[in-house]
């Protein structure tokens, strides 16, 4: 969305990371607070709303959709909710910017409607793999058009009469499940997911919160359509994927100490506070709580030295927005650490393994990027250049590595941090990183 304006980020090295901070909302269950309160009958008020572009992108496309929504302070938003069938066609496409999350999710939801809807966004989401979700759509009965590759736009046909199905997928993906349960609402019977591995769950214990029955069992989850949305309060935790920048950086800056207030650890997302424990940091849940149906902590990280492992394959869907920081943690541990089964991250914002062995590579460190991840052996950290290709989290994780940097990091094509952590160079500054931006 914002590739046009382009940011450079300068990063100085050395220095430690102390204090007490709350990272943005959770983009996850931001996305979802909009769409379930605009399908929801009354108002649903937000707090802790992630005030990033890819949100904002599912707001405004729920405003083009007829929903009101008012934002009466920072991070709150008030959705008045339209019920099941109230939403309207948009006057033009949808605009989704950077956002997978709100493309892929929305495509299962704006298939039960009685309109048609084109969805669009920016180079990087035009390259992304949608057939994950038009495939077992069109099996419950939708029907979408993509281009021939593939991506997008979609192009959603209203007034089809969706089945539920059962769906095996192939992928781990919670925005595949997240697509066919959202349908689901619309479809006759019953749409039920099974997994390969566990994936995040906040759509399922949303719809909950929203007094919609889903059953679980094992590791499928089913809903039958034709219910109703009850509106409800949501109070959105800090987003753990935002968090475990911080908690990297504290890891390998000797004499760090920084406390994360009211961050979410739902376990289907902890898999970065369980890889970092297995290379040895120190890192402390204070104060668990369930906020919302949601399990929260203030996290407590200290410096530690870190060691190489080999990362257990069944951690990857639960950290799988984390390996751009995981490696410049790898690249800090003493030995060799090695990722595999995680060929997801060559279709995320970026091809996530090359982004990052590029990086790495320029700062001299030893990283061989494999089919389905990386191999790792930790040693110095150099200066140099690199290059984010506009993707928020290779940025976040190069800032970190400045801390153990034997010169200035700069980072270019830096304008998409905004995406996901709105406020990043601000919060990073105040708490011990020196971060200049051109
Ligand atoms: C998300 C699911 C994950 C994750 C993405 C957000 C979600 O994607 O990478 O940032 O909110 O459901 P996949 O479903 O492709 O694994």
């Amino acid at each position: 969305m914002s590739s046009a304006h382009n940011v450079t980020y300068k990063v100085s090295p050395g220095g430690q990371l102390r204090g007490a901070i709350r990272v943005p909302g959770d983009k996850s269950i931001s996305h979802r607070s909009i769409m379930l309160g605009a399908l929801a009958e009354g108002t649903t008020e937000i707090s802790g709303f992630l005030e990033g572009e890819d949100s904002l992108c599912t707001l405004q496309a729920f405003r083009d959709m007829g929903v009101r929504i008012d934002r009466p302070g920072p991070q709150r938003v008030v959705v008045r909710g339209v019920g099941m069938s109230g939403l309207r066609a948009p006057a033009k496409a949808l605009d989704l910017g950077n956002s997978g999350t709100s493309m892929r999710l929305m495509a299962g939801l704006l298939s039960g409607q009685s309109f048609d809807v084109e969805m669009t966004g920016d180079a990087s989401l035009s390259r992304r793999p949608m057939r994950r979700v038009t495939e077992p759509l069109a099996k419950m009965g939708a029907r979408i058009e993509t281009t021939a590759q593939g991506t997008p736009p979609l192009k959603i046909i209203g007034g089809s009469h969706l089945k539920g199905i059962g769906y095996d997928m192939p992928v781990a993906s919670a925005q595949v499940k997240s697509a066919l349960l959202l349908a689901g609402l619309y479809a006759e019977g019953m749409t039920c997911v099974t997994e390969p591995a566990p994936t995040r769950d906040h759509t399922e214990r949303m719809l909950q919160g929203f007094g919609y029955q889903v059953e679980r069992r094992g590791s499928t989850v089913c809903l039958r359509g034709g219910g109703r949305l009850r509106a409800t309060a949501i109070d959105v935790p800090a987003d753990i994927s935002s968090a475990a920048f911080f908690l990297v950086g504290a890891s390998i800056a000797t004499g760090s100490e920084l406390e994360l207030s009211h961050v979410g650890i739902n376990p289907t997302r902890t898999g970065v506070i369980n890889i970092l424990r297995l290379m040895g940091a120190d890192i402390r849940l204070r104060n668990e709580r369930t906020v919302g149906g949601e399990p929260v902590a203030d996290l407590v990280v200290r410096s530690a030295p870190l060691r190489g492992i080999e990362i257990p394959e069944d951690q990857v869907p639960l950290a799988i927005d984390e390996f751009p920081v995981l490696f410049i943690a790898a690249a800090c541990a003493e030995g060799t650490t090695v990722l595999r089964g995680a060929e997801e991250l060559r279709v995320k914002e970026s091809d996530r393994i090359q982004s990052m062995a590029d990086g790495l590579h320029v700062l001299g460190v030893d990283a061989q990027p494999t089919a389905d991840g990386m191999i790792i052996r930790g040693g110095p950290i150099g200066d140099g250049r690199v290059d984010s290709k506009g993707d928020h989290r290779i940025a976040m994780a190069f800032a970190m590595a400045a801390l153990r940097a034997g010169g200035e990091i700069e980072i270019t094509d830096c304008a998409n941090v905004k995406t996901s952590f709105p406020g990043f160079v601000e919060l990073v500054n105040g708490c011990g990183l020196d971060l200049r931006t051109n």
